[in-house]
């Protein structure tokens, strides 16, 4: 991925050699945010006031973002991009670490630009800054908000600490299709679950809402949404590929974790690569204006995504990159990242009169209001704290906060004879080429990452089973057998590459040594993230091999599946015992690993994508709708002329919402306050008579073990104007549970859980009867029934 930004920035380099605007002549006129009292001036008046002085090259600059690339301290001023903001040509720069660098960089945009206009200085903050949590897709698998919360707060004091302003964090894009790379980055299929926990993230990073006027602490940062919009919708699951879908399909499935993010108050919005009715997100006014602002209320700034307005040519709705740039800022677009379009071209557009400078003014004080929020306006240094740099990262705290929530993300998919936990006894054979690799942990999009501090699963193990058990390690196999799949999967993140035969070899005669194999196997980091598409989401040859050889030894055999996407492990659950997902666990992951496989904690995560039986059932998803000739996902027989494959039933191998414990609870007395309910008013804003329905059931720990339960409410609509899906996701609590403890847990059954867009696109609830369902995945649930007149 990296390689690939990088050559990106090579190429637009050219265009960067010849800035759009001579540096300006006017006399220097800094303005600061503060009265001569010391107190800030309002936003409005502030802004207005500093607007007043800016040249129209100085407002169009300020709509510029670019990598800030290798700047060095002391150097900057003679490079393209130190340059370019001395002349105010840039209005922030990204992906560049290091406090010492990027104060270099404040430095020059504040006392050697005109108007002394301070940087945003931004980062892909994903899930972690130094201290790495787990990767996104495995953080809905916490389904626990108040932890998304946390890792948006502890990434914020970390970035925030080393000079960083800005996140281009949570992406909430629903991915349905497994096979597309970066459905590791989002939440999983379903949209409610994916708005709730990118809403936390938002709150965690931010601290305040950005629709207000409040200035963010300075250890928070300012979050960015995306990818904005429908970008997981790419056909077949292929990289930047079209995106083609009805506006009903975006208005239900797709657009409403955005939706949710927006009402948290996220204060920028990055736009997709992908076309939205075929039209560049980037340059549809439909989607940036009319959706973001008019019905959600977005008042923060657009940024493109790497180089958006150049790839407008390849999409062909553009003759030229003026033309681009036109139509980006036209729709809504404010900030542009990486294709130097903006600067270049629309100084000229306004004298053209093809587009009008107020829309440049708009851009550009949007973007300052994002400043004056970051509170950069009255100390452009306040995230250039080098006390804080050196005490507020990778800290003891952040990380027993990184290994509590890993733990929580793991999946155990199969426990046979209860072999896990295991003891700490006798020989413990740890096997496979993710197991003693420090710089794949993290798991894809981990900038900032450190391997050098983090300890591998082999490590943590060691350290855990000192003097009670003995630890045999072997790598045992590459990751794929060709070597150059291998490298696909790597960018920068290599694995060790060793003679195949001896590594296996190696592998057998500990195996034979042991009371118990534990494999580390999977995906390398890279083999998903931006451009980790694939076709085939199997175990990787070698693996699955070697995997085959370890289990005819006859040994209990733990796999942990390392993946950044729901794989297909329909071999693997039909020959190895225990099976755990663990993703990609973040810097800390040995040591949650161990909290888990040893038995300190109980598996608790589930999945938010199904598990296919294989590739070719992909998009796979548990909100479909039901077809003219539905079958059953659990019927296993095909069934001529209907809706089902010859070769493989329709079911997932794992549901949406699956994952098993150490202990086992189990559901009684499901009960709804009333079967029946009216509409209040046309807006259905409540039940008529303010009655409430409450749908409620009573959970037991049945087993030896202390543990948490996810219970899950589901809700379909039986008949409606446009087709419902055969279930939707509208609520979950995450609850602890004592050894032999009951809990109730219920939930209000609002009007809003029985809202859907209609063919017209007006969000409606229509009478008719619903099924109300509970359960402890999307497929075991208990239901009943709720008219609404
Ligand atoms: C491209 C990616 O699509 C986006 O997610 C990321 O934030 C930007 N590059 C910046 O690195």
């Amino acid at each position: 991925m990296r390689t690939a930004l990088l050559s990106l920035t090579f190429l637009l380099a050219g265009s960067m050699a010849a800035p759009a605007f001579a540096h300006t002549a006017a006399p220097k006129k800094k303005v600061t945010a503060t009265t001569k009292k010391g107190k800030i001036l309002p936003m409005k008046e502030y802004i207005d006031q500093l607007m007043a002085k800016m040249t129209l090259q100085e407002k169009i600059g300020q709509l510029n973002l670019m990598v800030a690339g290798d700047i060095t301290t002391g150097g900057a001023l003679d490079t393209q991009v130190g340059s370019d903001i001395a002349q105010g040509n840039m209005g922030g720069v990204f992906n560049i670490k290091g406090l010492d660098k990027i104060k270099a960089l404040q430095e020059i945009a504040i006392k050697n630009s005109r108007l002394g206009i301070p940087l945003l200085v931004g980062m892909d903050v994903i899930h972690g800054y130094e201290t790495m949590f787990p990767i996104p897709l495995a953080l809905s698998c916490s389904w626990d908000t108040e932890a998304m919360k946390k890792v948006g707060e502890v990434s914020a004091k970390e970035a925030s600490a080393d000079g960083i302003n800005w996140t281009f964090s949570p992406m909430v894009d629903i991915a349905l299709d497994a096979r597309w790379g970066r459905i590791s980055e989002g939440n999983g299929e379903d949209p409610y679950l994916s708005g709730v926990m990118g809403a936390a993230m938002t709150q965690g990073y931010q601290g305040v809402d950005m629709r207000t006027e409040e200035i963010l602490r300075a250890n928070r940062i300012m979050a960015c949404l995306k990818h904005f919009a429908l970008y997981g919708g790419v056909e077949s699951g292929k990289e930047y590929n079209t995106v083609d879908m009805s506006r009903v399909r975006m208005m239900n499935q797709y657009l409403p974790p955005y939706e949710a993010v927006v009402k948290a108050g996220v204060g920028s919005v990055m736009s997709s690569f992908n076309l939205i009715d075929y039209i560049p997100a980037t340059a549809n006014k439909w989607m940036m204006t009319n959706v973001l602002r008019k019905q959600w209320g977005f008042n923060g700034f657009v940024v493109t995504d790497y180089a958006s307005i150049a790839e407008i040519l390849q999409h062909g709705t553009a003759k030229d990159i003026q033309e681009a740039s036109e139509q980006a800022l036209k729709a809504g677009t404010d900030m542009d990242m990486c294709s130097n379009a903006f600067v270049k071209h629309l100084a000229k557009s306004i004298a053209e009169g093809k587009v009008s400078e107020e829309d440049v003014n708009i851009a550009c004080r949007r973007i300052l209001e994002a400043k004056y929020k970051l509170g950069l306006f009255s100390d452009p240094y306040r995230y250039c704290n080098t006390k804080r740099s050196k005490s507020e990262i990778y800290t003891a705290e952040n990380r027993q906060a990184a290994r509590d929530v890993a733990a929580e993300t793991f999946v155990l998919l199969k426990n046979e004879g209860n072999i896990l936990p295991l003891k700490k006894e006798g020989k413990i054979a740890l096997i496979g080429p993710l197991a003693d690799t420090r710089n794949n942990i993290a798991g894809t999009w981990s900038v900032a990452q450190v391997p050098s501090k983090y300890t591998t699963i082999k490590e943590a193990m060691e350290h855990a089973l000192a003097g009670k058990a003995t630890l045999l390690y072997a790598q045992g196999s590459n990751i794929w057998r060709n070597q150059e799949l291998q490298k696909n999967g790597e960018s920068g993140k290599p694995i060790n590459w060793g003679n195949e035969a001896e590594m296996k070899a190696e592998a057998l005669k500990i195996a034979k040594e042991a009371d118990v194999i534990v494999c580390a196997m999977g995906e390398s980091a890279e083999m998903s993230g931006e451009c980790g598409s694939r076709t085939n989401l199997e175990m990787p040859d070698v693996q699955r091999e070697l995997l085959a050889e370890l289990l005819k030894t006859g040994k209990s055999v733990v796999l942990l599946n390392f993946a950044g996407r729901p794989t297909v492990l329909t071999w693997e659950k039909a020959h190895v015992p225990a099976i755990m997902n663990v993703w990609f666990g973040g810097s800390e992951m040995g040591d949650a690993l161990c909290d888990v496989i040893f038995g300190d904690k109980s598996p608790s995560g589930k999945l938010t994508t199904s598990m296919p039986k294989t590739t070719g059932q992909e998009p796979l998803y548990y909100n479909h709708q039901n077809t003219g000739r539905p079958v059953a996902d659990d019927n296993e027989k095909f069934a001529k002329f209907a809706s089902n494959c010859l070769d493989v039933s329709n079911g997932p191998l794992y549901p949406f919402g699956y994952g098993l414990s150490y202990t086992n609870f189990s559901y009684s007395n499901f009960r709804l306050s009333s079967q029946e309910a009216g509409i209040s008013n046309e807006e259905a804003t409540e039940w008529q008579d303010g009655k409430k329905i409450t749908a409620s059931v009573t959970i037991k720990n049945n087993g030896s073990r202390d543990a948490d339960e996810i219970v899950q409410l589901y809700i379909r609509d039986m008949v409606a104007s446009i087709s419902r899906p055969v279930k939707e996701l509208k609520g979950f609590q995450r609850i602890h549970l004592a050894v032999g403890e009951s809990k109730e847990v219920s939930f209000d059954i609002t009007p809003d859980m029985l809202k859907f867009y209609n063919a017209d696109l007006k969000h409606v609830i229509e009478p008719g009867d619903f099924q109300i369902m509970i359960g402890t995945n999307s497929k075991d649930v208990k239901t009943m029934k709720l008219s609404v007149k």
